[in-house]
């Protein structure tokens, strides 16, 4: 969203020109403007992209059932990323790998914080994909908490 008008704008290009001296149906450029916004700002990923793996769910089950179980019980994660629909990932992973286990904060390793959040994923159906979960480089933050989708 907010991209496409710019998008359009730069493409004050000989193909919309040519589309109007052509007199195109007059909804011609604004229809390609649509479309081409559309494809430029595509929506970013969000966790309904299989933006995990279930051997990392699995890594992450054993992870939480040691060092998160004993205070948050597997329902207690759905409120949580309800909460969190329409921001980055980042967030939930930078309060989990800062301050939990709260009885220890910052104890496990960047890896297993982020294997725990796979599982974390998965507890709320999510489904998993090809590749890993990855905290590096920012990459949560690119990725967007959404409410589940049936795919
Ligand atoms: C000793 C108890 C304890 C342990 C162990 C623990 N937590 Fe917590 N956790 C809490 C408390 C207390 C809160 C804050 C109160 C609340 O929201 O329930 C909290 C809050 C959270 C939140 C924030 C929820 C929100 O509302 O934003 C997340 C995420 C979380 N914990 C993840 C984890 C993970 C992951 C682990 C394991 C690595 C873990 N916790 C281990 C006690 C614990």
């Amino acid at each position: 969203m907010g991209r496409g008008p710019r998008t359009c704008f730069a493409l004050k290009s000989p193909i919309i020109m040519r589309m109007k001296q052509r007199s195109f149906l007059a909804t011609g450029p604004a229809l390609l403007c649509l479309l081409l916004g559309g494809i430029v700002s595509a929506d970013p990923r969000t966790v309904n992209d299989g933006v995990y793996t279930e051997d990392q769910a699995d890594v992450g089950e054993v992870l939480y059932k040691e060092h998160c179980l004993l205070c948050h019980d597997k329902k207690y994660f759905r409120p949580v990323l309800k909460r969190w629909e329409g921001q980055p990932l980042s967030i939930m992973f930078t309060v989990m790998s800062t301050s939990m286990p709260e009885s220890n904060p910052g104890y496990l390793s960047q890896k297993e914080y982020v294997d725990i959040l796979a599982y974390i994923l998965s507890l709320s159906r999510y489904a998993a994909g090809d590749t890993e979960l990855d905290q590096a480089d920012g990459a949560l933050n690119e990725l967007m908490v959404e409410a589940r989708q049936r795919k």
